[in-house]
């Protein structure tokens, strides 16, 4: 199969090596952005030479971002290409367009890289999803968040420290708001839904909240409280049209199974109707093991199977008034809940609320932070 690279960056070029001596495979071209004189006459800087090339079946994008990658996926896809990719944002704010492109040109969408690096986690959900039987899709989708969290907790590391070191090993997105603000798990989490339940869920209308507020006082009281810290997504099963969709900071007991989850790696899982609770473990970041989830979507396309995105039929809205649970808050300003009162955290005190639905919490926490943008909170599984 003749395929063309979009992208030769750190993904682009694990893919590039883990290809090398596979004779099923030709990188006919690569689209780059500057002169790369070691990649000779495979270099191009116009994305129209791909399109262009009949020989091309498959296009590989692995540009990240959501423009141009948008454009050169949805040309690709209705001009007949299949395509595979890693790119989360991408895919969570295009989902129906990408969806639709993909049908008109009878090509197949490969999205596996794009959710746990290299963990087998979209095919399989996808793969359950046909049934109809998912009640619930969640975990850890961020390693560097989690290695922020592990290492504050396990070594009393400085968030800073730790961020620095997630960035130098290559976890980090390139801005790296999009890890410490929960918008990298939102977009897998939006990911994940449409694999899942065959549903779009547009990412701003997930509730989301992520750790850049972390203090070591918070992880002290945590401590006391028998408690860890991870960032989960979770999104429900839709019903008349909508569904509990959220990414929260998440006080878990110390001997839940998503305590466990060390370092940068990822927990992922599904609820399914019969199949009940499972999880996917692993690396779900870095160069190697996402390149390998890009090769099993090629390998996929040469086997004739078919992409995570081919049962999605129409969006669903998010409502998050059903879904309640208690909260951990630490904060200076002044609260118009009851809670009770844990401990001083410098010039904040940290409460545990009763339990309050999400879209409750996170309409207060926009409200308080207006007088304490420094506040932090959690949600407690109970
Ligand atoms: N920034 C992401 C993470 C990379 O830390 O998990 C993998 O998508």
């Amino acid at each position: 199969m003749k395929i063309a690279l979009l992208g030769v960056g750190t993904v682009g070029s694990g893919v590039r090596e883990q290809l090398a001596g596979d004779s099923r495979f030709e990188i006919k071209r690569i689209l780059v952005r500057r002169e790369i004189p070691e990649l000779g006459a495979l270099a191009t800087f116009s994305f129209d030479d791909i399109l262009r090339d009949d020989e091309i079946e498959a296009v590989v994008e692995v540009i990240g971002g959501e423009q141009p990658a948008l454009d050169y996926v949805l040309r690709s896809l209705r001009a007949g290409k299949h395509v595979v990719t890693a790119n989360k944002l991408m895919l969570s704010e295009n989902m129906e367009a990408l969806a639709e492109a993909a049908h008109a040109g009878r090509a197949r969408l490969m999205i596996d890289a794009s959710v746990g690096g290299g963990i087998p986690y979209l095919h399989n959900l996808a793969r359950a999803g046909r049934r109809g039987g998912i009640q619930s899709v969640f975990g850890i989708v961020n390693g560097t968040t989690n290695l922020i969290l592990d290492t504050m907790q396990s070594e009393g590391a400085d968030f800073a420290d730790v961020l620095a070191q997630a960035q130098r090993a290559g976890y980090a997105e390139a801005d790296p708001t999009a890890d410490i603000d929960g918008l990298d798990a939102r977009a897998k989490l939006c990911v994940a839904a449409a694999a899942g339940f065959g549903c779009a869920v547009r990412p701003a209308e997930v509730d989301t909240a992520g750790i850049r507020t972390l203090s070591l006082g918070d992880v002290r009281v945590f401590r006391q409280l028998g408690r860890v810290c991870r960032l989960i997504a979770r999104m429900d099963r839709p019903e008349n049209g909508s569904a509990p969709a959220y990414v929260e900071p998440t006080l878990v007991g110390s001997m839940d199974i998503l305590a466990a989850i060390r370092r940068n790696d990822n927990l992922i899982g599904y609820v399914e109707r019969n199949a009940g609770l499972q999880y996917f473990f692993g690396q779900g970041a870095g160069k190697s093991p996402t390149a390998f989830n890009v090769i099993m979507g090629l390998e996929d396309l040469l086997e004739g199977r078919p992409g995570a995105l081919e049962r999605l039929a129409g969006s669903v809205s998010v409502d998050n008034g059903r879904l309640a649970h208690r909260y951990y808050l630490r904060t200076a300003a002044r609260l118009e809940i009851e809670a009770q009162a844990l401990a001083d955290v410098g010039e904040a005190r940290a409460y545990l609320t009763a339990p309050l639905s999400v879209s409750h919490m996170h309409a207060l926490v926009r409200k308080l932070r207006k007088a304490d943008p420094n506040l932090f909170f959690a949600g407690l599984r109970d």
